[in-house]
């Protein structure tokens, strides 16, 4: 085991002051080095507080390094900074990782979202992305990203009591403003999915409204910070049950209940197309099924939708 993950462990068992020279024993090691492994903990964001008799854990809800995560642990990488969690998504996932394998970032130095727009990823924020390897046909893929959304949108609501909308395909907005979108990159075997790499950027205690004033956080939802460890270990819970037991009706119908794009007339502009109509349904796959002005329907099945 990593000497750093051990001396976490120690230090959060003990729940007080452990002293150097206790740590140097369990560890058959100088305090010399147990002095250099707590700075690399402190480094990468454990917060310790050091006094001449030792070293206490100073417990910060807020912090996404794996042994923070218990349960999870063994499937959360985490980095400090990293250039974008899908990339290293894709890397494990393309290597045979686990399915709800997690990449978890502090801050992404090139974040993306959909359409190959930026994503602002300042500390604060959550940043992650999922592996998965459901048992699925590839033309349902589209029905895990929608999954995503319902489920994280669903846990803001009851954890937050924020009025988390969803705006096709898996924007969610509070106050018509966005706090968290969802990207995915599925790679296939045949016509069956092989892995489908979910990545969520959700606004919590930073501040994106600066630079992007469509976009909202949770802290200024609810004027107040909000821990994130709380938040992932929720949606790591309930999206792991709702694969194990995926249904693509349930999905369709759970998005239906809590979106906000149908009956509106919207515009959808994907990379070689647009078109604009009123938004009257979503189809089995996931589809948006618009009324056009000439009375015609049309379905689009990606792109970037617009509420005008
Ligand atoms: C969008 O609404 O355009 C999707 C945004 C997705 C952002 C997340 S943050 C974690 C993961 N890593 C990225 O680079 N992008 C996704």
């Amino acid at each position: 085991m990593d000497p750093k993950q051990t001396i976490y462990n120690i230090l959060n068992r003990a729940d007080g002051v452990v002293s150097g020279e206790t740590l140097s024993a369990e560890l058959g090691v100088s305090r010399v080095s147990i002095w250099k492994h707590i700075q690399g903990l402190v480094k990468s964001g454990i917060s310790i507080a050091s006094s001449p008799k030792g070293y206490r854990l100073t417990r910060d809800p807020d912090s996404l390094v794996p042994w923070a995560f218990e349960a999870w642990q063994d499937r959360i990488h985490y980095f400090h900074e990293t250039g974008s969690t899908m990339d290293e998504a894709m890397l494990m996932a393309r290597k045979g990782c686990a399915d709800f394998t997690v990449v978890v970032a502090q801050r992404q130095t090139c974040g993306r979202g959909r359409m190959q727009r930026t994503w602002l990823s300042a500390d604060g924020g959550l940043y992650f992305t999922v592996v998965v390897r459901p048992d699925i046909p590839m033309m349902l893929a589209g029905l895990v990203n929608l999954a995503a959304a319902v489920d994280m949108a669903a846990l803001l609501r009851s954890l937050y009591q924020v009025e988390a909308c969803l705006k096709w395909p898996n924007d969610i907005l509070v106050n018509q403003h966005k706090l968290c979108g969802v990207l995915s990159q599925m790679e296939a075997e045949g016509d069956q999915v092989a892995h489908i790499n979910i990545g969520i950027g959700l606004n919590v205690n930073n501040a994106p409204e600066t630079e992007a004033p469509m976009a909202t956080s949770l802290k200024a939802a609810l004027g107040r910070p909000v821990p994130r460890r709380a938040i992932l270990v929720a949606f790591l819970n309930d999206f792991e049950r709702r694969m194990a037991t995926f249904d693509p009706r349930i999905v369709i119908d759970e998005w239906k209940s809590n979106n906000v794009t149908i009956g509106r007339w919207v515009r959808v502009i994907t990379f070689k197309d647009m078109v604009e109509g009123t938004a009257v349904d979503v189809d089995p796959l996931g589809g948006l099924i618009l009324q056009l002005a000439d009375g015609t329907s049309q379905t689009v099945m990606h792109g970037d939708c617009f509420h005008c």
